[in-house]
């Protein structure tokens, strides 16, 4: 055999041999010792490389060509093999770590509506069903709509009836009642007929107390159109509460004064807690006070761009914050917005 047979004939041996340990091959750790030993600086292709300058010069560029040839089938083998590995590992891995998509699930947390939303859905769908649309307007209000349009021009004394605050902007403030929606939806409707409720939070300046807070929620009612009486005022607004606080739910209205309302009345609803027999919540005298109303006031029509002479009108305005507190006993108004969880999950 020449030389030249013999080193080739060495060069294919190296290469069966490595692939048939390679067959062998099973895992990645094996894998890598194989990577290690055949393909690494002193495996024998490797060697094969280091020692062709022993050879003769001729021979050299064949052995060159022919280790190299090895080593890429060497490493095509390899790259190969760590295909099938990852493959076999994959099967196995779906095979024996089953996934059971029929175990239950980690509970979710289940959340409840705020009792003073609780209130306002209820108000708005007995409303709604009543034939009431459902109308937003800012929480951050011009003195004029809050006071002006209202008839309560600048220094006129029942301003004083609401505690105010006032932001840096002149004559821009927190609305102290939902009131001046009422001349927003006149001003933007006119002189379409109107029936609309507006909820909303309210801001007014006050002492914290149990039964005070500077936040509360109110909800104001505008029917407009023509000829609208206080016959509809009143027979609205009782079936209203007969709605909210069940069928025997007894009602009156007391007069009272507000400079946007023109003859204005306080509606009252018979104790809910005492039945009417008086009672600490009532203060002894079996009835409750739940909303402020009126027929809309000439000025406040015409603010609003309606003729009064043509139409007529008629709001209320009722804070939710009291009488929720009433209906469900709760000791305090603050913790209305406190987020106390352990306060809440009681709705
Ligand atoms: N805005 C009045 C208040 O907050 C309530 C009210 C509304 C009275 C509409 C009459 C008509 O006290």
């Amino acid at each position: 055999m020449t030389d030249q047979a013999k080193e080739l004939e060495k060069l294919t041996q190296i290469r069966t041999e490595a692939l048939s340990v390679l067959a062998d091959v099973r895992d990645e750790e094996a894998l890598e010792a194989w990577r290690v030993a055949n393909l690494g600086r002193s495996s024998p292709v490797m060697h094969v490389f280091s020692s062709l300058g022993q050879l003769d010069k001729e021979l050299r560029p064949l052995m060159g060509q022919a280790a190299n040839e090895v080593r890429t089938a060497l490493e095509a083998a390899l790259e190969e093999k760590q295909h099938l590995l990852k493959e076999a590992a994959l099967r196995k891995a779906l095979e024996t770590e089953q996934l059971d998509v029929t175990m239950p699930g980690r509970p979710v947390e289940r959340g409840r509506l705020h009792p003073l939303t609780q209130v306002l859905r209820r108000i708005t769908r007995i409303f709604g069903d009543m034939g009431f649309q459902v109308y937003h307007s800012p929480e951050v209000e011009t003195d004029d709509y809050n006071f002006t349009y209202l008839n309560m021009p600048p220094y006129h004394p029942a301003r004083d009836m609401w505690d105010t605050f006032y932001t840096k902007d002149e004559g821009v403030l927190l609305r102290t009642h939902t009131s001046p929606g009422q001349i927003r939806v006149m001003r933007e409707r006119a002189p379409e007929p109107i029936r609309v409720i507006l909820p909303g939070a309210t801001m007014r300046y006050e002492q914290l107390s149990a039964r005070s807070e500077i936040e509360f929620a109110q909800v104001e009612v505008l029917v407009v159109g023509e000829g609208v009486t206080f016959a509809e005022l009143k027979g609205t607004l009782e079936d209203f509460a007969r709605r909210l606080f069940g069928e025997d739910a007894r009602t009156r209205l007391r007069p009272s004064h507000f400079p946007f309302t023109e003859p204005s009345a306080e509606m009252d609803v018979g104790c809910f807690v005492c039945g009417g027999e008086g009672c600490a919540v009532c203060k002894e005298t079996g009835w409750l006070e739940i909303l402020g109303c009126g027929m809309v006031h000439p000025v406040v029509l015409e603010y609003g761009g309606y003729d009064p002479l043509v139409y007529s009108g008629f709001a209320a305005g009722m804070g939710i914050d009291r009488s929720t507190l009433m209906r469900y006993r709760i000791d305090d108004i603050r913790h209305f917005r406190n987020n106390d969880i352990r306060f809440l999950r009681q709705f």
